[in-house]
C-alpha cells in the first residue's frame, strides 16, 4: 500500500516552482522519488530550489526559465525538459497572481494580465506537456486554483481573481473529460490561505485578520506548505488513478460551511 504514494522513476515539471506553494510541491515530489524540473521567469530563484532538492534528496533536479503566458517560451520549456529528462509524467501549474481592483473601475490591462497568468498560462503548459502524456497514454496534471474560484468574499476587489480561478476549475474539468481516453488525470487544488512568504508579506497572517478569517474555518487554522505537498503527492501518485476532473478544497472546511 505504501508504494501507491511513491513517485519513483517519474519526471515532474513544476511551473512556479520557486513559489510559496510550488517549492514544497517540488520538494515533496523529490522526497517521494521523482526527478523534478522547476521553472519560472526568475532562473536564479528556481536554481536555488533545484539545488535544495539535490541537497535534500537523492533525486535529480533541473531549473529552467519560462514565461508561462508566452506560447514560444512554454514550447521551449517542453523541449528543454524532454532533452534533459526524456519525458514527463507529472505537470503542476503552481504559478498565478491575485490583483485586487474595485469592480466598477477594473482596468482592462490588469484584467487581461490576470487572465493571461491565471488562465492562458495554465492552458499552454497543459497543451504542450499534455501532448507528451497523450502519446504515452498516461499522465497527471495538477492546476492550482483557489477557494475564490467557487466562493466570493464580503470584502471587494476579487472579481478578476475569482473569475480567473473559476476558469481554472472549468478548464480542469473540461480537460479531464477530453483526455480521459488517454489515461491523463487532470485535477485542481483550491486552497484557502496557506502560510507562504507571499501571504506573510500581504499582512493577511496578522492576528487581527486571522481572528476574523478563522471564524468561518471549522479546523480553526490556516494551511501549511506541508498540507499542499501532501495533497499534490496524492494527486501525482497512482493512489489517485481513479480520480479526475475534481477540484480539491484545501481549506480546513471553509467551503463546507460557507
Ligand atoms: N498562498 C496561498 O495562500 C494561496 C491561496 C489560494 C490560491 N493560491 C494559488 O496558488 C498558486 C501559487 O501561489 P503562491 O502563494 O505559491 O504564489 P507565489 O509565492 O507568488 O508564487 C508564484 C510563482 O509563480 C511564478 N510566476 C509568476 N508569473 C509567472 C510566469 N509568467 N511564468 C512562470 N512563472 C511565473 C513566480 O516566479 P517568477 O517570479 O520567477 O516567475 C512565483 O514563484 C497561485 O495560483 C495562487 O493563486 C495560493
Amino acid at each position: 500500500m505504501a508504494d501507491l504514494f511513491r513517485l519513483d522513476g517519474k519526471i515532474a515539471v513544476v511551473i512556479g516552482g520557486a513559489g510559496g506553494l510550488g517549492e514544497p510541491i517540488a520538494l515533496g515530489f523529490a522526497h517521494q522519488g521523482a526527478d523534478v524540473a522547476v521553472a519560472s521567469r526568475r532562473l536564479d530563484a528556481v536554481q536555488k530550489v533545484a539545488e535544495k532538492i539535490r541537497k535534500e534528496t537523492p533525486r535529480e533536479a533541473a531549473a529552467f526559465q519560462v514565461d508561462a503566458t508566452d506560447e514560444k517560451s512554454v514550447i521551449r520549456l517542453k523541449e528543454q525538459v524532454l532533452e534533459k529528462f526524456g519525458t514527463v509524467d507529472i505537470l503542476v501549474n503552481a504559478h498565478g497572481t491575485s490583483i485586487k481592483k474595485p469592480a466598477h473601475e477594473f482596468p482592462v490591462d490588469i484584467w487581461n494580465q490576470q487572465f493571461a497568468l491565471n488562465a492562458l498560462a495554465f492552458m499552454l503548459p497543459c497543451r504542450e506537456f499534455g501532448k507528451v502524456m497523450m502519446a504515452k497514454k498516461k499522465g497527471k496534471i495538477i492546476n492550482l486554483s483557489s477557494v475564490r474560484g467557487t466562493r466570493a468574499t464580503f470584502w471587494g476587489g476579487n472579481t478578476g481573481y475569482s473569475s480567473s480561478k473559476g476558469a481554472v476549475d472549468m478548464y480542469t474539468r473540461a480537460l479531464s473529460a477530453e483526455w480521459a481516453p488517454y489515461c491523463i488525470n487532470v485535477n485542481a487544488i483550491a486552497p484557502t490561505i496557506i502560510r507562504t512568504p507571499l501571504t506573510e508579506s500581504l499582512g493577511i497572517l496578522s492576528e487581527e485578520h486571522l481572528k476574523k478569517y478563522l471564524a468561518n474555518v471549522p479546523l480553526k487554522r490556516i494551511g501549511e506548505p506541508q498540507d499542499m505537498a501532501s495533497l499534490a503527492i496524492f494527486l501525482a501518485s497512482s493512489a489517485s488513478d481513479f480520480i479526475t476532473g475534481q477540484v480539491f478544497y484545501l481549506d480546513g472546511g471553509l467551503t463546507a460551511v460557507g
